[in-house]
């Protein structure tokens, strides 16, 4: 199917993801059909739309008289026939539970047209296992979202092995149309690519943490004001590239055989866990939330951090 032709979208599963997913398709002009197994999800899910197109609108990421159009297009569906039967582009964004996924995508594919594209956001299976019941493999892609899916700009679009060249570049241009940052990742590694990266940082600081060279405070205000604040604007590679590779290369040379290599999982989530502490969940992770902060200060930081990114999210619309 050619981008030409997508012309319904439909979305599966309206949790944290697939409710965040539809909005952006939804600001985009796109009919969305939203389903779930249960009446309540779908419930939620469009008063959580509605509160986040105003939030978007407050920052002039649409218009207004926007918010009523985008809800205007937005059905939702407990019915997966009347959702999938008619898209045109399908994403599945139900748990991550393999063969619940795979008798979806079976089912599903026997109920669209042949031409659909039928996409998965998986996070951590692979669409080779997830597609093996369907008979045309050739338009099954995987798109992964990152949470909150309507603000944060990439999304990884991964071929696997049998994914056809046109469904991954439809998938890569619609993806660009909605005004997404899409990347394409030509190989079905586990983790993807960006997640690989984040569980490369995750283990030398939970190494450095553990052994107590630096308070939780300090390695997160070390990271956002350094490479944080770096990488929003200036990837890695080209990092390199502005710092000088020989430089680079002499500092992986000295360091790569210092830092942790370790294929354990990390000792301080295990003593953390282990003690009952699941971070704001529990109250108590690296930061003890019942003691260093109150509520207030919390929802603020939490408030703040959503409107840096939506600031930042306009900077990348106005580009
Ligand atoms: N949460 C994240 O940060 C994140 C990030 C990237 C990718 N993902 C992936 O996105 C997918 C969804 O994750 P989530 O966090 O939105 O989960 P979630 O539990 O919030 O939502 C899943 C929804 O699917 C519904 N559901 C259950 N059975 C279903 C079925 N048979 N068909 C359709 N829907 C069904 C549930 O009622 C629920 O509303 C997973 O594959 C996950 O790995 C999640």
């Amino acid at each position: 199917m050619k981008i030409e032709d997508i012309h319904k979208v439909s979305v599966l599963g309206a949790g944290i993801m697939g409710h965040g997913i539809a909005q952006s398709f939804l600001m985009a002009g796109y009919p969305v059909s939203l389903y779930d197994i249960k009446d309540s999800v779908l419930d939620t899910a469009r008063s959580h739309i509605e509160k986040n197109l105003r939030l978007f609108s407050e920052f002039d990421l649409i218009k207004e008289g926007e918010i009523g159009t985008c809800l205007h297009r937005l059905t939702t569906t407990t019915d997966l026939e009347s959702c999938a039967g008619p898209g045109d582009f399908i994403l599945e964004a139900a748990p991550e539970d393999l063969q619940l996924k795979q008798r979806l995508f079976e089912e599903v594919t026997s109920l669209c047209t042949k031409d659909a594209i039928v996409a998965s956001n998986t996070s951590s299976l692979r669409l080779t296992d997830i597609g093996v019941l369907v008979k045309e493999k050739g338009r099954l892609v995987t798109t992964h979202w990152f949470n909150p899916p309507h603000i944060v700009p990439t999304v990884e679009v991964v071929r696997a092995r049998w994914t056809s060249k046109e469904t991954f570049e439809t998938a890569y241009s619609l993806l660009l149309k909605i005004r997404k940052v899409p990347v394409r990742i030509k190989e079905e590694v586990p983790g993807f690519l960006v997640n690989r990266v984040q569980m490369a940082m995750a283990r030398e600081i939970l190494n450095l943490y553990e052994r107590g060279v630096a308070d939780a405070e300090d390695i997160d205000r070390a990271v956002r004001g350094s490479i944080g604040f770096r990488l929003a604007s200036i990837g890695p590679l080209m990092t390199m590239d502005l710092g000088g590779l020989k430089l680079w290369l002499n500092v992986c040379k000295n360091l790569f055989p210092l830092i942790n290599s370790s294929t354990e999982p990390p000792r301080a989530l295990e003593r953390l866990t282990s003690q009952g502490n699941d971070g704001i969940k529990s109250g108590k992770g690296f930061y003890d939330y019942t003691r260093d902060f109150s509520q207030e200060e919390l929802d603020r930081a939490v408030r703040e951090r959503d409107r840096e990114f939506l600031n930042r999210l306009k900077n990348l619309y106005l580009k």
